[in-house]
């Protein structure tokens, strides 16, 4: 009679535990995790949480504070302002891209008066800090601007040197230092004791040499990066996609791009920076806040997910809370370089 073997499972060994190939220990589910201290302070703001809504991909807050409490984000840099309104590019303006988009909406805006008079007390309403961004043709509107808005107690002003969608000023100002630094200077001088933070562009060879110029010029604070010049072309029509033939591209595709510029800017100067380009998780605003960045801007994810920067938020939390970390800010300018 055939006997049947019965197999058993093999006497399971004990297997030696892998070292843990990063300090990053994920949690077990039912751990309780202590506290992390998420504030951060930049250039003297403090913001109860490092994430920021990033300029143009919010609007004024109207449409997402239905979704949720704008009070919950750490602060919200408002739609680019000029002098005056402004109704932007031609459509089409937005054209999707494998890991990301490109736009050219060209500074669609309402015009400095009418954000202080209609915009800012409605996002005053809200416990959050508000950060208004400026785009000019001149240093001499910069500096009027500025003026406007110290007035109206803005509580940061983001300098635009580097929009890519506009045929005067903006990335004309952000790719030579000596009209960075001219802007700076102007809108220094006409802020009061409002901070001023200078947005980058990345379309440049050396965006420290930008930075430092604009350092030189007593920024308070850097934000980076902008977009990057794209395009896209309708191979049947032979057109580009975008009506003004090309855009900037933001997204996921752009934030490896971003970190190494926040970490080469972070070892050029010592401003503290607002790092944005392509976060949509929390490893990706870890990521930032490691190269340099002190806090982060959450833009184009948004588009997918009005939720994204309060998710950016949770994440980063629970990561800290894995890593030990007392406070989140303890995360700025942590990498180790090889
Ligand atoms: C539709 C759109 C409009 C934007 N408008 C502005 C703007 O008015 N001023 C500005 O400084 N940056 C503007 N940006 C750039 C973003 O603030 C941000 O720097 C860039 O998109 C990278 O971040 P992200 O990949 O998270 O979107 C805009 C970006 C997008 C996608």
């Amino acid at each position: 009679m055939r006997k049947w073997l019965i197999l058993r499972p093999l006497e399971q060994k004990e297997a030696p535990k892998p070292e843990p190939k990063s300090s990053v220990r994920p949690a077990a589910p039912e751990e309780h995790l202590p506290p992390v201290d998420l504030s951060v302070t930049l250039a003297g703001m403090t913001m109860k949480n490092p994430v920021v809504v990033a300029s143009g991909t919010f609007g004024f807050g109207r449409e997402y504070g239905q979704f949720y409490d704008l009070s919950q984000l750490g602060g919200i840099c408002a739609k680019g302002l000029t002098l005056h309104r402004r109704e932007g590019n031609p459509g089409p303006r937005i054209a999707e891209t494998p890991m990301g988009i490109l736009n050219s909406v060209g500074l669609q805006n309402p015009g400095v008066d009418a954000f202080v008079e209609h915009e800012l007390p409605f996002l005053r309403q809200y416990d959050v800090k508000v950060i208004a961004n400026i785009s000019g043709n001149s240093p001499e509107e910069y500096g009027i601007m500025c003026e406007k808005l110290a007035e109206a107690g803005v509580d940061m002003i983001e300098v635009n040197i580097s929009c890519p969608n506009v045929k005067a000023g903006g990335l004309a100002y952000g790719t030579k230092p000596e009209l960075a630094a001219e802007v700076t200077e102007v809108a220094k001088a006409h802020a009061g004791k409002v901070p001023v933070m200078v947005k980058l562009s990345p379309n440049v060879t050396d965006i420290t040499e930008i930075a430092k110029a604009v350092e030189g010029a007593g920024a308070d604070a850097l934000s980076l990066i902008n977009t990057l010049r794209g395009m896209r072309i309708d191979v049947n029509t032979r057109r580009p996609i975008l009506k003004m033939n090309t855009g900037g591209l933001s997204g996921p595709a752009v934030l490896p791009v971003a970190v190494r510029m926040v970490w080469e800017v972070a070892n050029a100067v010592k401003l503290p920076i607002l790092g944005m380009g392509g976060i949509a998780k929390g490893t990706d605003a870890a990521q930032m806040m490691l190269a340099g960045a002190s806090a982060v801007a959450v833009g184009t994810a948004l588009f997918a997910d009005p939720y994204a920067p309060l998710k950016v938020r949770d994440e980063l939390e629970q990561l800290a809370a894995q890593q030990g970390l007392s406070a989140v800010s303890q995360l700025t300018g942590g990498v180790r370089p090889w």
